[in-house]
């Protein structure tokens, strides 16, 4: 009989992305072994999307009269943009951290824009005091993935890609590895591990109107959950506010950090009347109400949209600092901005909550760490400023590989039976769903808790309606055992990945319901209409979404405060 195909490692990590490589190279740094799984090519992970940007107060460019840019100042942008929910040693930390991390990613090969001078170029994002974020054209995110993928095959890591990760194995309460479907083949694999890593993205996907890649289906966040991990701040969901019209692929921030404005049907120049010292560059919480606000009360264009001129801009500065931005347009909506404004209107665009972790990115639960995206360790809190997400990344994933690194060397080496028992498990799992027949298609369930999370769940919440909407999920959650895969074949079958990702789906749009249902007020990008006001004297607080005898309970847990009071944001 063939050997079971089990691996060992001293780490696992799980997702190929920006935090998943830089924390990879950290461990591999250490003489530990580690492996990536991926459910894609490392290469077409998310990151590859980020237009925008990195956030570093490196000084390269002065801000208004002169003034002098720092890590407090990034730090106060942060925590101001964050409505207060950011937990400020968090925050600290990161902005203490980025200025080096710029720098090393540009030692390692990313192709920063320059200045005239040779230096790094900056340019201003939203929410943001200074011209703080530093780019690569608007691929900047694209940049950087490429550059930490050649060092990690540089490193000789092993990249498992393309194997959908099924369960977390649990031992006697410890993470102690997990399983995988190999894509291409259909068999099951069992890696055993001393350290989990979640570095697995975020959830857009479970909204119809999305930038996120089609991946993006909150798989970490539910796996953790399922295992005994806890969520944090689900609620909190961003709106990018210029996604182009229909598609939703993302139209950077960058077009407006560079002089882009947004204009509605009449030809005004809205947002100097919703946010009037920094107009087009408010955080995004508030140009996406904004938008909306323009939409619903019909002064947008046909298709629910408002225009976005980048024209003034001219030829030369548009094809050099957003040629991507350009394509786009050209390419999905037969637009070229040089001559003609671009339709955009908001779209789900990133998770701000996420795998509750420390500091030091540890889950409650032992052997279980995240970073990234898939994490809240509370550094965006209600909203997150554009180009934090970047630095992020990167930060956090190798400080989070410096506390594995610190906890492993004295842990001992997992026993392989508990892996060997949920793969197992998991054949006949993955049999009984192929062996359905009779039941109900797949895709018709998926499209309609998305269309519950946009139009029960979007920018604009009211508490009857998302009450409704949580309804609608636990009754799509009942039809998941009467779903029928008409392909059954195991090797590269697409329909079953589909299923498996709708099964995470559930418990991470119950948590963002519930964590919705329960705020009662209105913080960052968590818009109540029937509690207009922020309540920091009751919710200044983390929601915390925990299993409990299969439902999700929900309960609350101090902010970190700092050097920063909370104050009215005015923008
Ligand atoms: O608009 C953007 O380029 C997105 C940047 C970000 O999400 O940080």
């Amino acid at each position: 009989m063939a050997r079971p195909p089990v691996h060992d490692y001293d780490v696992i990590i799980i997702g190929g992305g920006l935090t998943g490589l830089r924390a990879a190279l950290q461990i591999s740094r250490a003489d530990l072994s580690c492996a990536i799984l991926s459910k894609v090519h490392p290469l077409r992970s998310h990151s590859v999307a980020a237009q925008g940007g990195m956030n570093a107060s490196l000084r390269n460019v002065p801000g208004s009269r002169g003034a002098i840019d720092s890590w407090e100042r990034h730090a106060y942008d942060t925590i101001k943009g964050s409505d207060y929910l950011a937990d400020q040693n968090s925050v600290v930390l990161m902005c203490k951290e980025a200025a080096a991390t710029v720098i090393e990613l540009e030692h390692m090969g990313t192709v920063w824009s320059r200045l005239e001078n040779g230096k790094i170029a900056q340019r201003p994002f939203g929410g943001a005091g200074f011209p703080r974020t530093c780019y690569a054209a608007d691929r900047t995110g694209h940049n950087i993935l490429h550059t930490l993928y050649e060092q990690v095959t540089d490193k000789k890591i092993p990249v498992y890609e393309e194997f959908f990760v099924t369960s977390l194995v649990i031992d006697s309460g410890q993470c102690t590895g997990c399983t995988a479907l190999e894509i291409m083949t259909g068999t099951v694999h069992g890696f055993c591990a001393k350290a989990t890593l979640m570095a697995t993205g975020g959830f857009g996907r479970i909204f119809s109107r999305s930038t996120n890649a089609i991946i993006n289906t909150g798989d970490g966040q539910a796996l953790a959950i399922q295992a005994g991990a806890f969520l944090k701040d689900m609620e909190f969901v961003q709106f990018h506010p210029t996604s182009l019209k229909g598609t939703n692929i993302l139209i950077s921030e960058a077009a407006r950090g560079e002089g882009g404005i947004l204009i509605n049907r009449n030809g005004e120049r809205f947002m100097t009347r919703y946010a009037p010292q920094s107009v087009d560059l408010a955080p995004r919480d508030v140009v996406a109400r904004a938008i909306e606000q323009e939409i619903v009360a019909g002064r947008g264009f046909d298709g629910g949209c408002v225009h976005l001129d980048l024209r003034h801009l001219g030829e030369e500065r548009i094809r050099e600092r957003l040629p991507g931005i350009r394509l786009i347009a050209i390419d999905f909506a037969g637009v070229d901005p040089i001559t003609e404004p671009i339709p955009v209107q908001p779209g789900q665009h990133y998770s701000m909550g996420g795998i509750g972790v420390g500091i030091e990115g540890r889950s409650g639960l032992p052997g279980l760490y995240a970073a990234g995206e898939c994490a809240c360790v509370s550094v965006h809190g209600a909203n997150r400023l554009g180009g934090n997400s970047l630095l992020e990344t990167v930060v956090f994933g190798r400080l989070v590989a410096d506390s594995i690194i610190r906890d492993v060397r004295s842990e001992p080496v997992p026993a392989s039976e508990p892996v060997l028992s949920a793969m197992k498990e998991m054949e006949e799992k993955i049999n009984g769903i192929l062996g359905r027949s009779g039941g109900e298609p797949l895709f018709p369930i998926i499209d309609s808790l998305k269309e519950t999370m946009d139009t029960k769940f979007g920018i604009f919440r009211e508490g009857s309606i998302m009450v409704k909407g949580l309804g609608e999920i636990y009754k799509l959650r009942e039809r998941l055992g009467n779903i029928t895969i008409s392909d059954k074949n195991r090797a590269a079958n697409q329909a079953l990945i589909r299923y498996l990702e709708l099964e995470y789906m559930f418990p991470v749009a119950e948590a963002v319901a519930l964590g919705a249902i329960m705020r009662k007020e209105s913080r960052g990008s968590h818009t109540r209409m029937d509690y207009p006001a922020r309540d920091d004297d009751h919710f200044l607080n983390h929601t915390i979404a925990s299993r409990q005898n299969e439902e999700i309970a929900i309960t609350y847990a101090p902010v970190t405060l700092g050097m920063f009071t909370p104050e009215e944001r005015v923008y």
